[in-house]
């Protein structure tokens, strides 16, 4: 997607040879349009899916989540990372381990909210080693639902989530795939410009 390339190009910050910094318009101010645009592409990625609900994980998954959602017309749900009060019982859990963080954290999902019959899309900001989006996808398949895809802004490519995902059998969109990182330099990966 050359509009989010763009504002990667422009506004992205590399931290290290792992970790890219942009919170300029994904991880803490947010830009509307670009999570707009993001939630159309994402909509023509999976366009005759059927999808009925789309899934994120708190906090940075749910602008551009709830973005496709308005998309498609379906509602979004995202999955908290900390137990809330009122939610003890009725809930899916699963465990989640960030290598970024070093820490397992408890996601968790109200029964309320998915049924067997749904037809999921998952979607996050990065992606890295795969953990939350493979968390994600067990939370819909404990109740039985299906996973109808997995889209993800930026994509890390030289970390194994996307292989993994893939071999893993799920169709995974990822709207920017950066190579490297390497000597405080953003390379994108080949891709298809749209
Ligand atoms: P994984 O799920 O793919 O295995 O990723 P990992 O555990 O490494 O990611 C942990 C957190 O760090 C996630 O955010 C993820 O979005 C974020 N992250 C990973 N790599 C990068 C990066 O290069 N740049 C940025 N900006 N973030 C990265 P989180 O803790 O869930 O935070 P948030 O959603 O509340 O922002
Ligand atoms: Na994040
Ligand atoms: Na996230």
């Amino acid at each position: 997607m050359k509009l989010l390339r763009d504002k990667v190009m422009e506004e992205g910050i590399v931290l290290s040879d792992q970790v890219l910094k942009v919170d300029s318009f994904l991880n803490h101010q947010m830009d509307p349009v670009l999570m707009k645009e993001v939630g159309r592409e994402f909509t023509r990625r999976f366009a005759g899916e059927q999808i009925t609900k789309v899934l994120t994980i708190e906090s940075s998954g749910i602008a551009p989540a709830i973005m496709t959602a308005l998309e498609l017309g379906v509602p979004m749900i995202f999955a908290r990372k900390h137990k809330s009060l009122t939610l003890r019982d009725n809930i899916l859990v699963e465990k989640v381990y960030s290598f970024t963080k070093k820490e397992t954290n408890e996601i968790t999902v109200s029964k309320k909210f998915l049924c067997p019959e749904d037809r999921v899309l998952i979607i996050d900001d990065f992606l890295a080693n795969g953990e939350a989006a493979f968390g994600l996808a067990r939370i819909v398949e404990q109740i039985g639902a299906k996973v109808a895809g997995i889209g993800i802004v930026i994509e890390k490519a030289f970390q194994p989530g996307g292989r993994l995902l893939q071999e893993a059998g799920y169709q995974v969109e990822s709207l920017v795939r950066v190579a490297s990182l390497e000597n405080g330099t953003v390379t994108f990966a080949e891709e298809v410009i749209s």
